[in-house]
C-alpha cells in the first residue's frame, strides 16, 4: 500500500514515529504513557515496550517529584489547554539534559479529556551556549567595570550618562550614583559648553559612528585634565541609535612627559648651537693670536739662526722645528674646533679627513664611502661632523678594533651615517655617571629631529647609526 491510500490517522502516526529530534508521546489523563515515538527513545534512553504504562513523573528528578511538579503541569495543561516549561528531565541512565517541554491537553468530540500530548526536546547545548553567553557577558562586564586605567560609560540618546565604571570614577572623580543621569557636558570646560561642543561631538559621532577628540575636561573637583576621549555611537539590529559609549583617558601625564622632552631638546638645541659658537670663536682666537704670533716668533727665530754661527744655529733652528711643530698642532686643534673643510668643500672632504687623519694615526684601516645625493645643511652636516668624532673617539678608546668604516648616504629625505668597527662590541647601554658621549651623540642627532642607534655583539664589533632630516625645520617622523 503506498502513502496516499493509508488512512490519514495512520501517516500521521509515521511522521510522529520518524521525527527524532523531538521526544513526541501521549499520556492519558492519569498521566501514564501510552504512546512512545523513535525520538522519544533517542531522547530519553527508553523502548516503547519499556516505558508504555508507567508514569510519566519518572521523567523529572525527585525533587519535582517531592514539590508536586508533574501532577501540577497536567492540572496547568487542563486548565489552560497547553503549557511550556523549560528544566531539567532525567534519562533512562540517570543523566539529566535540559528540556523545553510542551504538554496539550487533549478532548473527545463530547469535551471529555482523553489524555495529554507531551513534545521534548532536548535543548541542553542551546542552554550551554546561553549560559556561557551570560557567562561571558558578565565577565565583560565586570572587566569594564574594573579597569582603572580607562573611564568606560554609556550615554543614553540624549546624552545622560547611563552606566559608570570604576576607572571612570577614578579619572574624573565622580561616583556612579553622583553621576548617572547627569548629561555628560559637565564634563567639558565652560568655554567648550557655550560654543555647544558637547552635543555636536555626539552629532559627528552618530553620522560617522566614531569620534576621537583629545582636549580638557573637567574633573568634579573642578580640576582639569588633557583627555583622549573616543564616542562611538551605538545602534540596535534596527538601526535605532541606542545609545553612546564612552572611553576616556587621562593623558596629562603623557601630555606632560611630551612637554618635557620638547623642552629638554630645545634646550639641548641651544647648547649645542652655543658649544658651536664658542668653539668657532676659540679657534679664531687661537688662530688669530696664537698661531699668527707663533708664526711671527718663527720667522724671527729663522732669521736669528742665519745671523749666528754654529752651534748657535743649529740650536735656534732646532727652537723654530719645535714652534713649528706646536703652530701644526694648533692648526690641528683649530680645525677640530671649526673644521674648515665643512665650510669650504662640504660635509663629506671634512669627514674623510678627519677619519684619515685620526684613524691613521691610531692604525686602524680605515674606509670613507660617499653615497650622498644631496648635501645637508650646514647645521646638519655639523652635527654628522661632531657625532663621527665622539664615535671614532670611542672606537679608539674603548673597541680594540682593527678597522673602521664609515658611509653616508641619502635616505628618506635626510643624510644616514653609519660608522662600523670589528672591535669588542657595545650594548649602547648606559655607562653611567661621567660617560655622557652616547648620551650627546643621541641628544645631538634628536634635536636636530633626528635618531641614532648603537647596534653592537660581544666581540662582533659595533655599529652607530644615525639620521638626520635634510632640512633643518622638517619635523622628525614623530612630532
Ligand atoms: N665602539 C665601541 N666599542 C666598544 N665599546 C664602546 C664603543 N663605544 C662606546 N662603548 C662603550 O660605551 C661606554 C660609554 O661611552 P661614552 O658614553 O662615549 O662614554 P666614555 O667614552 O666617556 O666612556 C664606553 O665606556 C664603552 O664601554
Ligand atoms: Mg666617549
Amino acid at each position: 500500500m503506498d502513502d496516499a491510500r493509508r488512512p490519514p490517522d495512520d501517516r500521521f502516526r509515521l511522521m510522529v514515529q520518524g521525527v527524532l529530534d523531538y521526544a513526541i508521546f501521549m499520556l492519558d489523563p492519569e498521566g501514564r504513557i501510552s504512546s512512545w515515538s523513535a525520538g522519544a527513545e533517542r531522547i530519553k534512553g527508553w523502548s516503547a515496550g519499556e516505558i508504555i504504562g508507567q508514569h510519566f513523573s519518572v521523567f523529572y528528578p525527585p525533587e519535582d517529584v517531592a514539590a508536586g511538579k508533574p501532577a501540577r503541569e497536567l492540572e496547568i495543561a487542563v486548565e489552560r489547554g497547553r503549557l511550556e516549561d523549560e528544566g531539567w528531565r532525567l534519562r533512562k541512565d540517570g543523566t539529566r539534559f535540559w528540556a523545553n517541554v510542551v504538554i496539550t491537553a487533549l478532548y473527545d468530540e463530547h469535551g471529555q479529556l482523553q489524555g495529554f500530548g507531551k513534545v521534548t526536546r532536548d535543548v541542553t547545548e542551546r542552554r550551554d551556549a546561553e549560559v556561557a553567553l551570560r557567562e561571558s557577558e558578565e565577565r565583560f562586564r565586570l572587566l569594564v567595570q574594573g579597569v582603572l586605567d580607562y573611564g568606560i560609560f554609556m550615554l543614553d540618546p540624549e546624552g545622560r550618562i547611563s552606566s559608570w565604571n570604576a576607572g571612570a570614577e577614578r579619572i574624573k572623580g565622580w561616583s556612579a550614583g553622583e553621576i548617572i543621569g547627569q548629561h555628560f557636558s559637565v564634563f567639558y570646560p565652560p568655554e567648550d559648553v557655550a560654543v555647544g561642543k558637547p552635543a555636536r561631538e555626539l552629532e559627528i559621532a552618530v553620522q560617522q559612528g566614531r569620534l576621537e577628540d583629545e582636549g580638557w575636561r573637567v574633573r568634579k573637583d573642578g580640576t582639569r585634565f588633557w583627555a583622549n576621549v573616543v564616542i562611538t555611537a551605538l545602534f540596535d539590529e534596527q538601526g535605532r541609535l541606542r545609545g553612546f559609549g564612552k572611553v576616556t583617558r587621562d593623558m596629562t601625564e603623557r601630555r606632560n612627559a611630551e612637554q618635557a622632552l620638547r623642552e629638554r631638546r630645545r634646550l639641548v638645541g641651544h647648547l649645542v648651537d652655543a658649544q658651536e659658537v664658542e668653539r668657532r670663536r676659540i679657534a679664531w682666537d687661537v688662530h688669530d693670536e696664537s698661531i699668527q704670533s707663533m708664526v711671527a716668533v718663527g720667522m724671527r727665530l729663522q732669521l736669528l739662526a742665519s745671523r749666528l754661527p754654529e752651534p748657535h744655529a743649529a740650536a735656534v733652528a732646532g727652537l723654530d722645528e719645535s714652534v713649528q711643530a706646536a703652530i701644526g698642532r694648533l692648526r690641528a686643534l683649530v680645525s677640530r674646533l671649526r673644521p674648515p673643510e665643512l665650510d669650504r668643500s662640504g660635509l663629506v672632504e671634512a669627514v674623510s679627513g678627519y677619519v684619515d687623519e685620526v684613524a691613521g694615526h691610531w692604525g686602524l684601516a680605515h674606509s670613507v664611502r660617499d653615497e650622498l645625493t644631496a648635501e645637508p645643511s650646514p647645521e646638519a652636516a655639523i652635527t654628522v661632523y661632531r657625532i663621527c668624532q665622539e664615535a671614532l673617539s670611542n672606537v679608539h678608546r674603548h673597541a680594540r678594533a682593527t678597522r673602521v668604516d664609515v658611509v653616508l648616504s641619502t635616505v628618506d629625505n635626510g643624510t644616514r651615517v653609519r660608522i662600523t668597527d670589528d672591535g669588542v662590541g657595545t650594548t649602547g647601554e648606559d655607562a653611567g655617571a661621567g660617560h655622557f658621549g652616547l648620551v650627546e651623540m643621541h641628544e645631538r642627532a634628536e634635536a636636530a629631529h633626528g635618531w641614532l642607534s648603537v647596534t653592537g655583539t660581544p666581540g662582533g664589533g659595533t655599529t652607530v647609526e644615525f639620521w638626520l632630516p635634510m632640512l633643518p625645520d622638517v619635523t622628525g617622523p614623530e612630532s
